[in-house]
C-alpha cells in the first residue's frame, strides 16, 4: 500500500472494509462507464438507496438534471480528450434521493487503477447545513439594508416634511394678504382675482395636509419590539459593518459584559444603530495607520445598559461637531449625512440617550444607552 499506514498488507481487506463502513462522507467508486462499484454505507443514509438497488447502475440515478443529462457527455469527453472538469478537484453540486428531494453536496473525484481499468472515486459531503446558515446570513443582511434603506426614506420625508413645511406656511400667509387686499378693491377684476387666490391657498392648505400625513405616516410607523439580547446583536451587526473592509485589516476588539438583562428593542433598528456607528468608525479610519474599533457593552446604571463603539481615527472635524445628529451634515463625498440623525432618533424613540466623546487616546466613541427590562 503506498499511502502512509501502519497497516500490514494482510490487514488491507479489512482496514478498506473499515473505510468504506466508517467514512462520515459518502464513498462512490464507477467504472469507465459510470456504472457504480462501490456505494459506501453513509451513501445510504445520504441518498437513501440500498447498495443492491444501485451497485451496477449507473450513477447517473443519484444526480437530478442538468447533471444526469450531462453525466454521459462528461464522461465520453473525458476519455476522447482528457479533458477534465471535476476530476482531480470538486465543486458544489446538486444530488439527487431517492424519494425525489434534491440535496446540495459538494463532491470531489478522483482517478484511479483498479485490474487496469480506469475508475473514478467520488467523495460526496453533504452541505445542506451550510447552504442553510449562507441563505440565512444572507436573508438577514438582505432584511437589514432594506431596513435601512427604509429608515432613511422615512428620516428624509420626516426632515423634507419639516423643510417644506415653512416656505408653505408663508406662501398661505401672502396668499391671505393679497385676498384681504384684494377685497378692498373697487376693479371690476378684482373679484376674479381674489377667487383666483382663494384657490391658491385652498391647494396650499392642502398640501400642508398631505406633508403632516405623510410625517404622521413615518413617524408612527409600527414598532416591532421584544426582549433582546443586546451582545447578541451587537455581534452580529458588527460583523455586518465590517463586510467588504477586509483588506483595511482593522483590528475588532469585544468586549461583553455577562450576565445583562435584555433590552425591550427592535432588533433590526437597533441593529441599524450599530451598523451606522461601526460604519462611520471603520469609515473614519480609513487613512490612519492604527485602526482599532473597540465595541463593548455594559451595565450604565440600574435601568439602562450602554453599548460603545470607539475607534482610532482622527475625531470628529469641528463644524460637524456642532451639529452631530442633524440630518444632511458630511464630511464625505458620497455620504448623505443622515446616518447619525437616524440612529439619534431611533435611540430616542425606544426611550434611550446617544452621544459621542473624545477619546483620551485620540478617536471617537460613540455611546447609547438603552432601557433594560426588569430582571
Ligand atoms: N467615528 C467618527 N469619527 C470621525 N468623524 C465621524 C465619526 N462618525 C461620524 N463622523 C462625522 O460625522 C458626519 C456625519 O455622519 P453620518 O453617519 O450622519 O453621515 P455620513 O457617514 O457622512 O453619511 P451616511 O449618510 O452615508 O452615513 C460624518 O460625515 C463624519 O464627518
Ligand atoms: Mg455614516
Amino acid at each position: 500500500m503506498r499511502s502512509g499506514s501502519t497497516f500490514k498488507d494482510t490487514d488491507s481487506a479489512t482496514l478498506f472494509r473499515m473505510l468504506l463502513e466508517t467514512a462520515v462522507d459518502g464513498i462512490l467508486v464507477i467504472d469507465e462507464r459510470g456504472d457504480l462499484l462501490i456505494y459506501n454505507d453513509a451513501c445510504e443514509k445520504l441518498f437513501g438507496y440500498l447498495p443492491d438497488e444501485v451497485v451496477g447502475q449507473n450513477i447517473r440515478m443519484l444526480m437530478p438534471d442538468p447533471y444526469r443529462r450531462e453525466h454521459d457527455g462528461y464522461l465520453k469527453a473525458y476519455r476522447d480528450t482528457g479533458e477534465k472538469k471535476i476530476i482531480g478537484i470538486g465543486r458544489e453540486v446538486m444530488a439527487l434521493r431517492k424519494d425525489g428531494s434534491e440535496f446540495p453536496i459538494y463532491l470531489s473525484v478522483g482517478e484511479g487503477q483498479l485490474d487496469d481499468k480506469r475508475v473514478f472515486v467520488g467523495i460526496v459531503h453533504d452541505i445542506t447545513a451550510r447552504r442553510d446558515a449562507t441563505r440565512q446570513l444572507q436573508e438577514s443582511q438582505a432584511e437589514l439594508v432594506h431596513m435601512s434603506r427604509f429608515n432613511e426614506m422615512g428620516q428624509m420625508t420626516s426632515s423634507l416634511a419639516h423643510e417644506l413645511n415653512q416656505p408653505l406656511a408663508a406662501i398661505m400667509n401672502y396668499l391671505s394678504a393679497a385676498g384681504r387686499t384684494l377685497s378692498r378693491m373697487e376693479a371690476p377684476e378684482a373679484a376674479r382675482v381674489r377667487d383666483l387666490v382663494q384657490k391658491a391657498s385652498d391647494q396650499s392648505a392642502r398640501a400642508g395636509q398631505i406633508i403632516r400625513h405623510l410625517r404622521d405616516f413615518v413617524e408612527k410607523r409600527d414598532h416591532n419590539r421584544s426582549e433582546e439580547d443586546i451582545n447578541r446583536l451587537v455581534e452580529e451587526a458588527v460583523d455586518f459593518a465590517l463586510l467588504g473592509s477586509d483588506d483595511l485589516d482593522v483590528k475588532v476588539d469585544i468586549e461583553f459584559e455577562d450576565g445583562l438583562p435584555p433590552v425591550f428593542a427592535d432588533r433590526i433598528q437597533i441593529q441599524q444603530v450599530i451598523l451606522n456607528l461601526a460604519r462611520n468608525a471603520v469609515e473614519a479610519m480609513q487613512e490612519c495607520s492604527l485602526r482599532r474599533l473597540s465595541v463593548t457593552t455594559s451595565r450604565h446604571d440600574e435601568d439602562f445598559i450602554r453599548t460603545s463603539i470607539a475607534d482610532t481615527g482622527p475625531g470628529l472635524a469641528p463644524e460637524v461637531a456642532e451639529n452631530l445628529f442633524k440630518p444632511f451634515i458630511t464630511t464625505k463625498e458620497k455620504g448623505m449625512g443622515i446616518g447619525l440623525s437616524i440612529c439619534w432618533s431611533i435611540v430616542d424613540a425606544h426611550g434611550g440617550e446617544l452621544w459621542a466623546e473624545k477619546n483620551e487616546s485620540g478617536g471617537t466613541s460613540f455611546h447609547f444607552r438603552l432601557p433594560s427590562t426588569p430582571d
